[in-house]
């Protein structure tokens, strides 16, 4: 073939692909429950927008538009741009409704639009039309009453990859909440819309470890000062209790430190902390809690199960430590320095 009918070629497979995802997407045998107008054909997240701008909005800023251009997804040692085959499926995935919702369910590739990374057709092409949790609406994208798309069943597909639907089902009542929507996106006001009036909507920002707000409803700390061996001692306990899986979720990439650093007089730290507790120290006491990489031989899981505390006890002598600065942070990769991690909780206490 020469180089202008290869061109040709490639243009009318990329056509015929895109045709091939649009009957796919209207289904041989789905009709729209509702007896509405007949139902547009939709090939992207931008044909979303000119009706659901709000919730475009939200989505273009969430980790979930990212999901196939993050750079460190597509690091040499990660997906190396996605050469690795097996890792394309759930970062631009095909509508997960084709092949069912739970865990059991296998997410396969998308061929187009990659760069769109976990899209609208995503999570609401059923084939049939878009899944709602409401019954009852008639609209061009034709939706259609599908109440699983408000369960865990929706993330599961991808997101029991790491065990944290399995986590979110042994967590306590009080915290599981309906599903994963209840924290991660909880409902928001919409204005009117494409002859819509206005309604209570679902927050579309994937918020995650990225979110301040989230994080700090995470984690309490208590505090507690007692005798010890030749000095006093201070226990700082932390709790998962504002979680429904374990802190830090679900990556391997993030870490969340409980660090404490003793001060003097000048502020200055009377020599280093003991450290009581299991886990990691640095120069000052620490616990790191962390799902460590398969390859870091000898090290354990120390992510907090919901509902679950650890406690980080620090010795020291009241005659030299004044005061106690405690922190609680949360590092998006493990291997940054404490100065470039979220600070989720500072006190300092009077010893
Ligand atoms: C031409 C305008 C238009 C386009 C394009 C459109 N929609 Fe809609 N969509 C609507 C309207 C209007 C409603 C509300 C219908 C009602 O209130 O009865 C709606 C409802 C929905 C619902 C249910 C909302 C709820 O409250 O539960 C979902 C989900 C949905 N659309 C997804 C999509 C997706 C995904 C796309 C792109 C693939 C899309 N829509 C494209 C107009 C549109
Ligand atoms: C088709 C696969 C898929 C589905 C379905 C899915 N996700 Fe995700 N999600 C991902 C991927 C992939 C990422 C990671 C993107 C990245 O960081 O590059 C992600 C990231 C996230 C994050 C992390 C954001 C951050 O700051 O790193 C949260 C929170 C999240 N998803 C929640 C959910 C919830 C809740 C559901 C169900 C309503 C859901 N996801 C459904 C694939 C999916
Ligand atoms: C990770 C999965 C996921 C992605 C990606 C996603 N949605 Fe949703 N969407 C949901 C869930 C879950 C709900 C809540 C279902 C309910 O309660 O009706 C929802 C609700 C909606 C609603 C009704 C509530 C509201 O906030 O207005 C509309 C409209 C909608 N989505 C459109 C879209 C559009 C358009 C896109 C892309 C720009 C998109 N969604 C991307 C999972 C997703
Ligand atoms: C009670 C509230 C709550 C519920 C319910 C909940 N989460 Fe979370 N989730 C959080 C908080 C708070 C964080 C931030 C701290 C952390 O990483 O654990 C988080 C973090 C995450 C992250 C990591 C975000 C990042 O930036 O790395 C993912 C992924 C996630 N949750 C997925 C889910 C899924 C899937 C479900 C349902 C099976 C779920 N969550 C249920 C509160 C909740
Ligand atoms: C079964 C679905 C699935 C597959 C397959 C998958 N991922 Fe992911 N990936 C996710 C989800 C969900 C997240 C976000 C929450 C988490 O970390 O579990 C994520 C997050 C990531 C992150 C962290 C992004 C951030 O912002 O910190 C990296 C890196 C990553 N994946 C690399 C890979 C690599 C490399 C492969 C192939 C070997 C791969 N993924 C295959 C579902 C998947």
């Amino acid at each position: 073939m020469t180089r202008p009918l290869l061109a040709l070629g490639l243009v009318a497979l990329l056509i015929g692909g895109a045709l091939a995802l649009v009957a796919r997407d209207r289904g041989e045998k789905g009709v729209p429950d509702a007896s509405g107008p007949e139902p547009l054909l939709f090939a992207s997240s931008e044909d979303c927008r000119a009706c659901h701008g709000q919730v475009y909005e939200e989505w273009q800023a969430s980790q979930h538009a990212f999901a196939y251009l993050n750079p460190l997804v597509r690091r040499a040692d990660m997906t190396d741009g996605f050469r690795k085959k097996d890792c394309v499926p759930c970062h631009a995935p095909r509508p997960v409704f084709e092949h069912g919702l739970g865990k059991a369910a296998r997410v396969l590739a998308r061929d187009t639009n990659r760069f769109h990374g976990v899209d609208c057709l995503a999570c609401h092409s059923t084939g049939s039309g878009m899944a709602s949790a409401r019954a009852g609406l008639s609209a061009p994208c034709a939706p259609v009453h599908r109440p699983e798309v408000a369960s865990t069943d929706l993330c599961a597909p991808c997101h029991n990859q790491h065990n944290t639907v399995d986590e979110w089902e042994a967590s306590p009542p009080h915290l599981k909440g309906e599903s994963c929507l209840h924290c991660h996106m909880p409902q928001v006001e919409r204005a009117p819309e494409a002859g819509r009036a206005a309604y209570t909507g679902r927050f579309h920002g994937s918020r995650g470890g990225n979110d301040l707000e989230l994080l700090q409803k995470s984690a309490t700390l208590t505090f507690q000062v007692a005798g010890d061996e030749g000095g006093r001692r201070l226990e700082v306990t932390v709790t998962n209790s504002g979680t429904a899986h374990n802190l830090p979720a679900d990556a391997r990439h993030r870490a969340v430190d409980l660090v404490v650093r003793l001060l003097g007089q000048g502020g200055e730290a009377p020599g280093e902390a003991v450290n009581l507790g299991p886990g990691e120290s640095g120069g000052n006491a620490r616990l790191r809690f962390r799902n460590p990489y398969r390859e870091e031989y000898g090290k354990v899981n120390t992510q907090i199960p919901a509902g679950e505390s650890r406690t980080l006890a620090v010795h020291f002598d009241p005659a030299a430590a004044r005061s106690a600065e405690v922190l609680l942070l949360y590092k998006r990769t493990p291997f940054v320095p404490d100065e470039e991690a979220t600070v989720v909780i500072r006190r300092t206490l009077d010893l």
